[in-house]
């Protein structure tokens, strides 16, 4: 049976560099594994009196999430800091919680990748992700993650990102992710 991976964009622009190099991540592991793209646009900011029941969209992508075999993230960096709307989907999937089973992230195979039209390669994001993830149980794959810097670099005229420089890193992340999550079957 093939793996299900889904991914988590902490970006909601229409033209994001990060949904992009998720979508391009999806055509590679396109027979190898299910991959699909959650859209959290519909997550409403979390908020305890609206919890219980939660939010048809918050339910949605819970169900996603527990059927998944990983998560692979892909972040945007604002501010040294992972997005707001990550932490706040993060937020809701961490819930309800249970002494016995945890919650929907707990013990789940994490990945993250993410670029920047900047010079950081959303590493300091990174680094604060993996403090959030691990935070929740999840088990993150620290090697590889993707970073990737002057992202602009590899847009073409039409703004389309090519991804010509780092394709082969990512698709190397994508195989490791797919040997982690399955070694631990
Ligand atoms: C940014 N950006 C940014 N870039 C970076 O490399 N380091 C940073 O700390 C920040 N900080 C930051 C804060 C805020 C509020 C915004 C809106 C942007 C730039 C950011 O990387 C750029 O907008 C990306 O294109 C965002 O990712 P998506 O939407 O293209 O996936």
């Amino acid at each position: 049976d093939k793996i299900n991976i889904v991914a988590i964009v902490g970006s909601l622009r229409k033209d994001s560099l990060n949904l992009q190099l998720a979508k391009i991540a999806q055509s590679y592991v396109e027979g190898k594994a299910n991959f699909e793209i959650l859209n959290i646009s519909g997550v409403p900011f979390f908020n305890q009196d609206i919890e219980y029941p939660a939010p048809e969209e918050v339910q949605r992508i819970r169900e996603k999430v527990k059927v998944a075999d990983g998560v692979w993230f892909f972040a945007p960096e604002y501010n040294h800091f992972f997005s707001g709307v990550l932490k706040n989907t993060i937020d809701w999937l961490s819930r309800p919680f249970s002494e016995v089973e945890g919650h929907v992230l707990s013990r789940k195979p994490a990945a993250i990748s993410g670029i920047t039209p900047g010079l950081s390669g959303t590493l300091v994001a990174q680094d604060h992700l993996v403090t959030l993830l691990s935070f929740t149980n999840m088990d993150v794959m620290n090697r590889p993650r993707l970073s990737i810097a002057h992202g602009m670099e590899q847009v073409n005229e039409d703004g389309k990102l090519e991804l010509t420089a780092s394709s082969s890193y990512l698709f190397k992340q994508a195989d490791a992710f797919i040997d982690y999550i399955k070694n631990r079957k």
